[in-house]
């Protein structure tokens, strides 16, 4: 195998929280935080191939392509990590909605991580990775492994959860982008019994008999996001009028998802479309992973 035809091409997934409690601000500035992870089947695309040095292109979104790039950083950091160059082309291809709440960025940066510690065959212990993706994001070190989690810390302490089951996401994408750091800084309130839903979804998924979301699902996000994003407030008053199965913010907004039963799902598709018609919609499925490969030529 010649290396000029060397190719690893993988998948990152989205995900959205369907619990994400605010806990209390932190000397450090972020907020500690209880929040179930769910990896879904929405998944952006990169390719690996050799190159001189570093290079990057993005299709699908207008995204820099420097070191303001988690992408890049994710190659340089693990570089240095390993003392090699970062010598690699990698061609991203978006369908994940860029400030959308759903962990896009994040999981290209861990996927970047995951996809050249195998294309620059390198021994970087799991642990090692795990670190450099907490320093690149809060949620890089979930989209290592993806699937279902319970995370703690300012979100990169997790553990491992069985699916939901049971239900479709169905993802509206944002009207627009927004800022993490401004909803966190909008933050005003910590409720006192913050943590309870995440750790009541966490034992029910666990024990393998969930109750209805309405009793789990919360978003300490969604109030701040919505007094600092006329769009967010916009959607949120439009949501509230339609006939809908349980729905919330993503994240730090501006995307939505409803869980809705495989039954319902075409319906909340229909109405969602209707309402927003201008909008992306997708049904999906929660993921077992939070990226996986899709091709491999001589890596
Ligand atoms: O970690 P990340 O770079 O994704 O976080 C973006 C911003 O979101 C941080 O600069 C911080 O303002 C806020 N944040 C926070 N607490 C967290 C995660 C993020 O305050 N647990």
């Amino acid at each position: 195998m010649s290396d000029a035809t060397r190719c690893l091409r993988i998948a990152t997934a989205a995900k959205v929280n369907l619990t994400l409690e605010m806990l209390r601000r932190r000397p450090d500035g972020y907020h500690d935080l209880a929040s179930v992870f769910c990896a879904i089947e929405l998944w952006d695309e990169l390719t690996f191939t050799p190159s001189p040095d570093l290079r990057l292109s993005v299709q699908g979104a207008h995204l820099p392509c420097d070191e303001r790039n988690l992408c890049w950083r994710a190659a340089t950091g693990l570089a240095a990590l390993a003392g090699v160059r970062p010598a690699v082309s990698i061609a991203v291809r978006k369908q994940i909605p860029v400030g959308g709440g759903l962990g896009g960025g994040s999981g290209n940066a861990a996927g970047t991580l995951a996809a050249l510690r195998q294309f620059w065959r390198l021994a970087v212990p799991a642990a090692e990775l795990a670190r450099l993706a907490a320093e690149l994001g809060s949620d890089v070190p979930f989209f290592l492994h993806g699937g279902t989690a319970l995370a703690a810390g300012r979100g990169e302490q997790l553990t491992p959860l069985p699916a939901l089951t049971g239900y479709r996401v169905v993802v509206l994408a944002p009207a627009a982008g927004v800022s993490t750091g401004a909803v966190y800084g909008a933050l005003r309130d910590f409720r006192p019994a913050a943590g309870a839903a995440s750790a009541t979804l966490a034992t029910a998924l666990r024990a393998g008999a969930v109750p209805a979301p309405e009793t789990w699902l919360v978003n300490d996000l969604e109030a701040p996001a919505a007094a600092i994003s006329p769009t967010v407030a916009a959607d949120r008053a439009v949501l509230q009028q339609l006939d809908l199965p349980p729905w919330r913010l993503s994240g730090s907004g501006g995307s939505w998802f409803v869980l809705a039963s495989p039954a319902q799902a075409a319906a909340v598709v229909a109405t969602l479309r209707a309402a927003f018609a201008d909008r992306a919609v997708w049904d999906t499925s929660p993921a077992t992973v939070g990226w996986r490969v899709l091709e491999s030529n001589g890596v």
